[in-house]
C-alpha cells in the first residue's frame, strides 16, 4: 500500500521549485529559447531516455487529441504536435510553460497546442472536459502531493476508446541504490524522504512518491492496465554528463547492453504503463 508521506505538502513549494529550475532547463549549454538550444534538449533527452519516443509512439497520435499533464519544457509536447496531434499541455510552472511556449514558436507549431497554466489535482477546474484519444503524462503525477486526485481527474478525461500512457518512479530501482550509497544512508525507513532529496537534477523536490507494481496497481484503480514495467538505469559518468560528455559510469563500462535491457526490467527508475478505463468505470461516469 502506497504511504501518502508528502500530503501535507503545500503545492505553492511544488510550483516554486519546478519554477526555480524547470525540468532539463540545463539540457544545453546555449542561449536559453534560441533554435539550437531547444534543438539540443531534445537531442540530449532522448539520447540518456531513450526508452520515451518508444513509449509514447508520437507518430501513432497524428489527427487525434492529446492531452499532457507535466509537460515541463515540452520535449513531448513538441513531438506529438509534429506527428500531427492536436495537444492540450498543462503544468504548474509557469516558467516552464513560458519555455514551452516560446519552444511551440520557434517550430511553428503553437497553433496545434494549448498551453494551461494550473494544478493537476483540480484539472477540470481550468481544462474543458471533453474526451481526448490519449492522456500523457511523463514523470509528473509522482511530484504532486496527492497523485491519486490526478488519477480521479484524467477519468474524466477519457473514453472507452482512450489510452493513459503515464510514467511514474519506481520503488526498487538502481537509482535508489545509487542515492543510499551516495548519502550512506541504509535504513530503509528514511527511502522517502532521500528519494525526494535526491530524485531530481536541482536537490530537495518537495514531492517525489515511488511506486511498486502493486501500488501503481492500486493508483490505478478503475483502470485496465495494458502494460506495466520498468525502464531507464542511468549508465553515464555524473561529472561528464554535467560537461555534455558521455562517458560511462565505471559501475557500468563493463555491462553490455543486452544485461542492461535485463537489468532495467527489474531495476529501472521510469514505471511506464498503458491504461484504459475499465467498462465499468465508463459506465459508472457515464450515468453522472
Ligand atoms: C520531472 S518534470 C517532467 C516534465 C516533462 N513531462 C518531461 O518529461 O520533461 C515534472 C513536471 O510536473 C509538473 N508538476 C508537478 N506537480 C504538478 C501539478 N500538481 N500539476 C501540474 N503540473 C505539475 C512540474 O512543474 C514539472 O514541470
Amino acid at each position: 500500500m502506497t504511504t501518502n508521506v508528502f500530503e501535507n505538502v503545500p503545492i505553492d513549494k511544488v510550483q516554486s521549485y519546478w519554477d526555480r529550475r524547470p525540468c532539463n532547463i540545463r539540457h544545453s549549454p546555449v542561449q536559453i529559447g534560441t533554435r539550437e538550444y531547444f534543438d539540443q534538449v531534445e537531442q540530449r533527452k532522448y539520447f540518456v531516455e531513450d526508452h520515451i519516443p518508444a513509449f509514447a509512439n508520437f507518430s501513432q497520435w497524428q489527427g487525434k487529441r492529446v492531452l499532457e499533464i507535466g509537460c515541463g519544457i515540452g520535449t513531448d509536447t513538441i513531438n506529438f504536435a509534429r506527428a500531427g496531434a492536436l495537444v492540450t499541455a498543462v503544468d504548474i510552472s509557469g516558467e516552464s510553460l513560458r519555455i514551452a511556449l516560446k519552444r511551440s514558436e520557434i517550430y511553428g507549431l503553437q497553433d496545434c497546442i494549448t498551453f494551461l497554466q494550473g494544478d493537476s489535482e483540480e484539472l477540470s477546474s481550468f481544462v474543458p472536459v471533453m474526451p481526448y484519444d490519449l492522456v500523457y503524462s511523463f514523470g509528473c503525477i509522482h511530484h504532486t502531493p496527492h497523485p491519486w486526485r490526478v488519477i480521479d481527474e484524467i477519468k474524466k478525461y477519457m473514453a472507452p476508446d482512450s489510452e493513459l500512457r503515464l510514467m511514474v518512479y519506481s520503488k526498487a530501482s538502481y537509482k535508489l541504490f545509487w542515492i543510499m550509497k551516495e548519502d550512506g544512508v541504509w535504513d530503509m525507513s528514511k527511502m522517502d524522504e532521500l528519494i525526494a532529496k535526491n530524485s531530481e537534477a536541482q536537490t530537495g523536490c518537495p514531492v517525489t512518491y515511488t511506486y511498486t507494481f502493486d501500488e501503481a496497481r492500486e493508483l490505478l484503480n478503475g483502470f485496465e492496465i495494458l502494460d506495466l514495467h520498468k525502464a531507464h538505469i542511468f549508465t553515464w559518468d555524473i561529472e561528464a554528463y554535467k560537461r555534455y560528455e558521455y562517458k560511462k559510469d565505471a559501475n557500468w563500462a563493463n555491462v553490455g547492453d543486452a544485461r542492461l535491457a535485463e537489468l532495467e526490467k527489474e531495476l529501472g527508475w521510469h514505471m511506464l504503463i498503458r491504461a484504459k478505463l475499465e467498462t465499468t468505470t465508463h459506465a459508472k461516469k457515464s450515468t453522472f
